[in-house]
């Protein structure tokens, strides 16, 4: 489990992140909703200590990890997270056999061999076998989605988180990608938590529901009843009413 409590990240003295407080359990599909801007990358990457945080714990499996030295955190923490950038982030220079190992370079513990099979196991597991040589700008914005998918599973993390891996895909691939989260949450045993403006989408696929608003998750439910909850400002976002601000 993560656990965030009260976490402050700012840029500039202007807070983003604002005595936030959020759970990710073992083994759930936790879906973040927010308008753009709102600073849901910002949390992610705050999770994967990408950013640094002023304020606050992030506790990691019952441990606070602003205990661990950098040596630590590598082994117990980052190794056993992963991370789907929005918009993919592959390198246009590298096969996305290559893009995937990248994700594998730092394991010295495995032959080439290994890293080769490995990939190829998670190209095979997201249902892109045989691209293993392409170059990105030859696959489809939907298979670029699914590839970075396999690198984010390759290292066979623990957590793995998924910026917007659905923005800018048509209905059916959207609904094929959120098919295959919850397939590799499910037989992979990997708890993960998604950003997603795919409201409809999130409520068919994870568990769980949270909202970010001007720094705080202001509500969190299980993904069934999103449509019978109180908050109006929830609401108001969910419904994409205009009051909304
Ligand atoms: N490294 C940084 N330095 C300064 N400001 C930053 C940095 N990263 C993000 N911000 C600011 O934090 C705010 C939140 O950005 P973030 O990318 O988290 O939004 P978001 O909720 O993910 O939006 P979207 O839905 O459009 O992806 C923005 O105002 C952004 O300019
Ligand atoms: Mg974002």
């Amino acid at each position: 489990m993560v656990e965030l409590k009260n976490i402050t990240v700012g840029f500039n003295n202007h807070n983003i992140l604002d005595g936030l407080n959020l759970n990710i359990k073992d083994g759930e599909i936790l879906s973040v909703i927010g308008m753009s801007g709102t600073g849901k990358s910002v949390l992610l990457k705050t999770i994967l200590g990408l950013i640094p945080h002023q304020n606050g714990q992030i506790i990691f499996d019952g441990i606070d990890i602003s205990e661990f030295t950098e040596e630590e955190y590598d082994y117990k923490v980052r190794n056993k997270m992963s991370m789907v950038f929005q918009a993919g982030a592959l390198l246009d220079s590298l096969t996305i056999e290559q893009n995937i190992k990248l994700a594998l370079i730092h394991r010295k513990d495995l032959s080439n061999d290994t890293k080769h099979k490995m990939a190829l196991e998670s190209l095979e597991m997201v249902g892109l076998s045989g691209v293993d040589s392409k170059y990105p700008e030859e696959l489809s914005g939907g298979m670029i989605k699914r590839a970075a998918i396999a690198r984010g599973i390759v290292s066979k993390p623990k957590y793995l988180f998924y910026d917007e891996p659905t923005t800018g895909l048509d209905p059916v691939l959207s609904n094929l990608i959120n098919n295959l989260i919850h397939k590799l949450s499910r037989e992979l045993n990997i708890t993960s938590m998604l950003i997603t403006h795919d409201i409809n989408g999130a409520e068919k696929f994870s568990d769980r529901i949270a909202m970010l608003y001007r720094g705080k998750i202001i509500l969190t439910c299980p993904a069934g009843e999103i449509w019978r909850q109180s908050n109006e400002t929830f609401n108001n976002f969910i419904h994409g009413n205009v009051e909304f601000k």
